[in-house]
């Protein structure tokens, strides 16, 4: 038995999602993060199967797991192996013009974090991969150990808002080659009992594995492109519904949606956050804020 046919990925927002989504049958949504399916499967679920739903993802083992998840609406559903960033093409190819709504539920899904072997986890040993998309080139391993230190602490500064990240990287370059998940975070640990002692709520490593990921999947410039890309598809009051997990998508999300105000009208002046009871059941929606926008 593989180890990730035991994991299963609990949706976050699932209640939110649909109350601002609204989708009705006849619609056609867009999954821009399908992962296992969760949210697109509410959706068709809502809609009794009648709607249509073009889920992507960049990751192709996650798409054979959505493909199982859905089977039970499988002519509603078109899945493609894509980056977001290329929604456009996706769209086209399909021959779809207008999209009643989007949803991005940012991040990486329960089926990459808890296999040893992708390398996102620092509490499980694996190799420094961290690809979304493995045919891509560069890997967490190549910027640990061959980054300058100047850029690698810009990397854990910028995309992992990590104050020691000077400390860090340093550190890091000192003890290269640095060759697994474990051996990283603990270096990073180090750097932290240096500093602060023992007092740390989160992981020390969180921020430095962010950063990594991020860096490694070029995350930024994705979500920048594709929000931009959703413009052109959404019908009159259409929707873009974001759950991001940490406050630079957040950030991201929240100027796109100023910076078009007149074609966008914002749904939610504050982020949404997930219930007390929803975070009790499932401790990785903690960290998740929603926003959404209609095209008027
Ligand atoms: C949090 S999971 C989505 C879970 C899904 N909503 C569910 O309910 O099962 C995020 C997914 O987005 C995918 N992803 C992240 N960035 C992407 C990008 N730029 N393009 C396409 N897929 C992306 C990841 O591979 C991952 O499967």
């Amino acid at each position: 038995m593989r180890e990730d046919e035991f994991i299963v990925h609990r949706s976050v927002m699932v209640e939110e999602v649909l109350e601002f989504l609204r989708p009705k049958p006849g619609g056609t949504y867009v999954d821009c993060t399908v992962g296992g399916g969760g949210h697109s499967l509410e959706i068709l679920r809502r809609t009794g199967g009648k709607c249509r739903i073009i889920g992507i993802d960049r990751d192709p083992e996650i798409i054979k797991k959505a493909r199982a998840r859905l089977r039970e609406f499988e002519g509603s559903v078109v899945l493609v192996n894509e980056r977001f960033s290329n929604l456009d093409r996706v769209l086209n190819d399909a021959g779809i013009h207008r999209v009643d709504g989007f949803v991005f539920d940012l991040g990486i899904s329960s089926f990459q974090i808890d296999v040893a072997e992708r390398g996102f986890s620092f509490l499980k040993d694996g190799p420094l991969d961290m690809r979304m998309d493995r045919s891509g080139e560069l890997t967490a391993y190549e910027i640990v150990n061959e980054y300058d230190e100047e850029e690698l602490a810009r990397i854990l500064k910028d995309y992992g808002e990590e104050p020691l990240a000077r400390k860090i990287a340093r550190e890091i370059v000192k003890l290269r080659p640095v060759k697994t998940t474990v051996e990283l975070a603990r270096i990073v640990s180090r750097v932290y009992r240096s500093v602060y002692g023992n007092r740390s709520h989160k992981h020390p490593a969180t921020k430095t594995f962010q950063a990594l990921r991020i860096a490694v999947n070029d995350e930024i410039e994705e979500l920048k492109k594709a929000l931009k890309k959703t413009l052109n598809y959404l019908r009159l009051g259409g929707r873009i519904v974001v759950i991001s997990f940490h406050s630079i998508e957040d950030r991201i999300v929240k100027n796109f949606f100023r910076d078009n105000t007149g074609v966008l009208k914002i749904l939610t002046k504050k982020p949404l956050y997930p219930t007390g009871e929803e975070i009790k059941s499932n401790p990785r929606a903690r960290s998740a804020r929603m926003r959404v926008a209609e095209k008027c």
